[in-house]
């Protein structure tokens, strides 16, 4: 399908769209990176992944536009291209200098590009997937949303290839998330999520989902959930941008609960359908 993207100020289409070859994020992973969803062309807490956008850049030091810079050209790139259900990707790096050295030898202007890709949105309970327990490899800055990816991806084909919807991670005994989403667990009723730190990224969809946790009365913690309790949990789902709110009802060989989306989960599930609906003004 034909799409149009930005790249550094000008809308072209995508296939003319190029990038030197000495840019910093081919070169290095220089950069980082920023996925919005948007339902029926509307972005969905576009503010909270700004926000965590710029303190990305803040973080490695990146000189880049801001929040509002990005919402106009969200607002544009919608515009521009046919899809009601998406995710916007929003790509900076620090930019492209020929002198190749890990340390910048000159100032840079970043590079900058947004495009859309189709999102599938379901409005009804997903079916619960399966994850593998597998060590988690990453990098100890796991909380800046670097386009280096390479932990990740790795991480991920190794659950593909053994037929696994997806990785959950574990560093010193601790589960601290998926490749590309994060991880909740529900035991006696109560709501388990890894806390904010530098080893896992601090999901939009994970704080909108503890928000909404509590709405409804839940007990929500923040606090590190040992792989050694795995056995005794009663529910377990992932969060992300792209997987919503998604069941989990397998880790490896063991089965979840009585292996079907447990009630807190599929409360939840319809409370962030909810969210949904009200930003599109479904009834
Ligand atoms: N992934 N943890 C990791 C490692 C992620 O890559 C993501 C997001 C999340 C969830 O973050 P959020 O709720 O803000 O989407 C957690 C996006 C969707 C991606 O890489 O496409």
């Amino acid at each position: 399908m034909h799409s149009t993207v930005f790249l550094n100020g000008e809308w072209l289409a995508a296939a003319a769209a190029k990038v030197s070859v000495y840019d910093r994020g081919f070169l290095f992973a220089d950069g980082i990176y920023e996925v919005v969803p948007v339902y029926q062309r509307r972005p969905f807490l576009m503010a909270d992944h700004l926000a965590r956008m710029e303190r990305s850049l803040a973080a490695l030091n990146i000189t880049a536009p801001g929040a509002d810079y990005w919402q106009a050209v969200i607002t544009e790139l919608l515009a521009r291209n046919q899809l009601d259900d998406a995710l916007v990707y929003i790509q900076i790096t620090r930019g492209a200098e020929a002198n190749r050295s890990h340390i910048p030898t000159s100032a840079m202007s970043a590079t900058l590009f947004a495009s859309l890709s189709p999102l599938n949105v379901h409005w009804h309970q997903p079916a619960p997937l399966a994850v593998t327990l597998l060590d988690d490899i990453r990098w100890l800055r796991c909380d800046i949303k670097s386009i280096s990816l390479l932990g990740n991806i790795m991480l991920k084909q190794q659950a593909h290839n053994s037929g696994f919807a997806e990785p959950l991670l574990q560093r010193d005994g601790y589960i601290t998330e998926g490749a590309s989403c994060n991880f909740f667990a529900v035991r006696d009723g109560v709501v388990y999520t890894a806390p904010k730190s530098h080893l896992i990224l601090p999901g939009i969809t994970r704080d909108h989902t503890l928000e909404l946790a509590r709405e409804l009365g839940l007990e929500v913690r923040e606090e590190a959930f040992a792989v050694a309790d795995l056995a005794q949990l009663d529910e377990l789902f992932l969060t992300s941008s792209s997987r919503e709110v998604q069941p989990i009802d397998r880790i490896d060989a063991m089965i979840i609960g009585n292996g079907e989306c447990g009630p807190v989960t599929a409360q939840l599930v319809a409370a962030y359908h909810a969210s949904k609906r009200k930003l599109c003004e479904i009834s």
